[in-house]
C-alpha cells in the first residue's frame, strides 16, 4: 500500500529543472532506496515533497488519496512525514535526552527543559537513546558530539517521530562501520514495525542490503525503477553514473 505518492512533481531552478515531472511511490514495510548521480535532484525532491521548497508542478498524494498541491514545512509531521538533513541539525546548546524528550513532548523548546517529564516520555527517550548508541551520552550537549554522533542523534530524533514515511538523506554518509551498522538496523526496525522508509545513499552495497526497491534519478528525471539488482544492470545506470 503507497503510503505517499508524487505525481508529476516539479522544481525548477531558473531555467533548470531539477525536479522534472516525477510521479513516485512509496510504500509501507519497504525501504525505497533514490539513487543517483551528484546533482540529479534527489535532495530536492524530499525538499519539495516536505515543503522546505514550493513545487511547481504536479502533486503529493498522502494516504486516504489526499492530493496536495501545496506542502507547509509545519504540516509535514501531521500528514506522517519525518525527515533528516544531508547536512545534520540537533539542537547544540541543549542535552541529547531533551533533544529526545522535546521531539516526544511535542511542546518547545522550554517544555523540554523544565517540564516534569513522565516516566513514559523518559522511558521512551532511553528506547531510542540505546537503540542508536547514546544512552551513555545522554548528559552531553548536542555541540559536544561528535559528527557520527551528531547523525545518530539526528536519527534518534526522527525515529522519536512515529512517522508512517521517513525520508533519510545520506544517513550513512562520513559514519565509522559500528554507527553504520546502528544505522541499518535502525532502518531495518522501522521498515519492519511497517513504515515506509525513503533512503537517499550512494553506496551501492549498502542499497543492494537494504533496499527492496529503488528509483534512479538522473538529472531531474526518473531513469529506472526496480530491485537494486535490476536497476544496477541497466545500462543507463551505468552510464549515468560514469557519465558524471
Ligand atoms: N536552492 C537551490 N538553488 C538553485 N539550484 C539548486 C538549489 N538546490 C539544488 N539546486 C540544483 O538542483 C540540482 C539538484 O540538486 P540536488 O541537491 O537535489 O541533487 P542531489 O541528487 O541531492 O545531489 P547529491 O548526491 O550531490 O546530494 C543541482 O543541479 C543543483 O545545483
Ligand atoms: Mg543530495
Amino acid at each position: 500500500m503507497a503510503f505517499l505518492q508524487t505525481k508529476k512533481l516539479l522544481k525548477r531552478f531558473g531555467g533548470v529543472s531539477a525536479v522534472d515531472h516525477v510521479s513516485l511511490s512509496f510504500e509501507g514495510g519497504k525501504v525505497t532506496a533514490l539513487i543517483g548521480p551528484n546533482g540529479s535532484g534527489k535532495t530536492t525532491f524530499i525538499n519539495v515533497v516536505t515543503g522546505i521548497l514550493p513545487m511547481d508542478g504536479g502533486t503529493v498524494v498522502v494516504s486516504d488519496d489526499v492530493e496536495l498541491s501545496s506542502v507547509r514545512p509545519q504540516d509535514i509531521a501531521a500528514l506522517g512525514m519525518t525527515r533528516t538533513f544531508q547536512s545534520v541539525r540537533v539542537i547544540e546548546q541543549i542535552s541529547v535526552l531533551d533533544n529526545i524528550l522535546f521531539v516526544l513532548t511535542e511542546r518547545n523548546v522550554w517544555g523540554a527543559l523544565f517540564e516534569r517529564h513522565t516516566k513514559l516520555h523518559l522511558d521512551a527517550a532511553e528506547d531510542v537513546l540505546r537503540r542508536v548508541g547514546l544512552w551513555e551520552k545522554k548528559d552531553a550537549l548536542g555541540e559536544e558530539l561528535s559528527y557520527g554522533q551528531r547523525k545518530l542523534l539526528e536519527i534518534a530524533r526522527a525515529i522519536s517521530m512515529r512517522s508512517k514515511v521517513y525520508f533519510f538523506d545520506e544517513p550513512f554518509a562520513g559514519l565509522f562501520p559500528e554507527m553504520r551498522t546502528t544505522v541499518g538496523t535502525c532502518i531495518k526496525e522501522l521498515r519492519d514495525s511497517g513504515s515506509a522508509v525513503v533512503l537517499v545513499e550512494h553506496d551501492m552495497d549498502i542499497v543492494r542490503n537494504l533496499a527492496d526497491h529503488c528509483y534512479v534519478l538522473d538529472s531531474g528525471r526518473l531513469l529506472a525503477e526496480g530491485t537494486p539488482a535490476q536497476v544496477l544492470a541497466e545500462p543507463a545506470v551505468v552510464e549515468a553514473y560514469l557519465g558524471k
